[in-house]
């Protein structure tokens, strides 16, 4: 039996332990180095939690609002419950990637590591030898520097997530995606939240439209929203915190327990070395090519740490197609189809080019545009409204963008990166049965509104 190749990955997020995953199923021989817990960014102070809490302050949400399709309840929230909540399901979830990595036989040790010259890799005190090596190290927080920027009360999204008491009050610096999901969830909970976002717009690489809707559904549940803001400093009162910030031409102020500063993430490549290996670098992320190869022989980047596309399952993507590289196999990976989903209230998916995008790229299109207003199960949900928008070729019908916002659009986005991924048409769409009641329903109503046919619209 041939030996198998010997890979090593450095970074056990999503990017890294699904790379080390999907190489010790290809038949190689995988050390993974973490030097912090495994699941990275995504599992411990990303995604998951975040989600478990924004459950939390949903169920909380709904019950507290009185009678909701007439059922009335009294809510209260135990914070220190809530937390314990989340950290349960962190740490099964943790527990299970342990579990899937050992049950590949990949060798896990938690230790810094870097990339050496040769084809080796520092592992702690340890060097070894690889044949590949793959970065896989993740994003770090922006820092934003500004007067007051180290004041105990100004906080990240880490320690937002185990904040020992519920806040009262929050100014989030930064409607992005962070942003906008914190604001929801602090919202929820019966906090007053200020959002002071420096461009024109909240969530401004989203399709102008549902960026806008979002920011009215925010504003109608009491969110303060200040776009084309720009914070001038934080200072320590007695009992809050007051953020400084012009806003139209006029010095503001606005006070606050926390201020949460969550201005983007950069690519985390300190202390690997790279400099030493010549490795080529483009505004701090790491470059690489399609298959994600690094102009250094043998040395791979994947996931936020090359800054292509910084979501999870990008990561995920990308360590896979890494891998099949590696071990000579057709690589499989569509930067063009990556869902994002934005957590809010009402949830956002989208995937593919929003139509500003369109537009730049000279394309001739048309849109099919359809309102939940006018789907039953969206108004079962009581999620708040929103829309479909599908962005199509107008000559070939291929399938350009979808956008959502509304009730379980993130669960539904799956089905359009599916016919994208197929390269499916909005015909393929129209004709598909799309089942009774589901919000589903109104991507099928979105195809129909293309050719100025919807069932359910006008
Ligand atoms: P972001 O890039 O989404 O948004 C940062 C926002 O801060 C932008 O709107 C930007 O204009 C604004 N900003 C920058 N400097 C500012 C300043 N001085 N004053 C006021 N506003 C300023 O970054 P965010 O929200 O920090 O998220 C970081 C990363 O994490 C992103 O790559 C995002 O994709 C990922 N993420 C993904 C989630 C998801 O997929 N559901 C959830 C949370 C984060």
């Amino acid at each position: 039996m041939s030996m198998g190749k010997r890979i090593a990955v450095i970074g056990g997020g999503p990017g890294g332990y699904a790379a080390a995953i999907k190489a010790a199923q290809a038949g190689a021989q995988v050390t993974l180095a973490e030097c912090g817990e495994i699941g990275g960014t995504c599992l411990n102070v990303g995604c998951i939690p975040t989600k478990a809490l924004l459950h939390t302050g949903e169920f909380y949400h709904r019950i507290k609002s009185g009678s909701v399709a007439g059922v009335k309840a009294v809510a209260a929230i135990n914070w220190l419950d809530t937390q314990r909540h989340k950290e349960k399901i962190v740490g099964r979830l943790k527990d299970g990637v342990h579990a899937l990595l050992r049950h590949n036989g990949v060798r896990v040790l938690k230790e810094k590591a870097f990339p050496l010259p040769g084809g080796k890799v520092g592992i702690g005190s340890e060097e070894i030898e690889a044949d590949a090596v793959i970065l896989a190290t993740g994003s770090v927080g922006t820092k934003l520097n500004f007067p007051g920027a180290e004041l105990p009360g100004v906080i990240d999204s880490d320690a937002a997530l185990s904040l020992k008491e519920a806040p009262k009050s929050i100014i989030i610096v930064g409607g992005g995606v962070i942003g906008v999901e914190f604001a929801t969830l602090f919202n929820w909970i019966g906090a007053q939240v200020t959002i002071l976002e420096m461009l024109p717009d909240i969530l401004p690489m989203f399709d102008a439209e549902i960026s806008s809707c979002l920011c009215e559904k925010l504003q109608a549940d009491g969110v303060r929203i200040y776009t084309s803001a720009e914070l001038t400093g934080v200072s320590q009162e007695p009992m809050c915190m007051t953020a400084g910030f012009n806003h139209g031409g006029t010095a503001h102020s606005v006070s606050a327990d926390y201020v949460l500063t969550a201005v983007g993430r950069r690519p985390n490549t300190a202390d690997l070395g790279l400099e030493k290996l010549d490795v080529k670098m483009v505004k701090g992320a790491i470059a690489t090519d399609e298959f994600f190869r690094t102009n250094s022989p043998g040395i791979y980047a994947i996931g936020d740490c090359n800054g292509m596309n910084m979501l999870a399952h990008a990561a995920m993507a990308q360590g896979g197609a890494a891998v099949e590289h590696i071990m000579s196999a057709p690589v499989r990976y569509n930067p063009k189809i990556v869902p994002a989903c934005v957590y809010s209230s009402p949830e956002i998916a989208a995937v593919g080019m929003t139509e500003k995008q369109v537009i730049a790229a000279g394309i001739d299109y048309s849109t099919g545009f359809f309102n939940l207003g006018n789907n039953g199960k969206s108004l079962i949900d009581d999620a708040g409204g929103g829309f479909v928008k599908i962005i199509a070729d107008k000559r070939l019908g291929e399938i350009l963008g979808v956008h959502i916002i509304g009730s379980r659009a993130t669960e539904m986005i799956c089905a359009a990166a599916l016919c994208m991924n197929m390269e499916g048409t909005v015909e393929d769409i129209y004709n598909t049965i799309h089942a009774h009641p589901t919000v589903s329903e109104a991507i099928g109503e979105a195809a129909m509104s293309v050719f100025g046919k919807p069932l359910h619209g006008i």
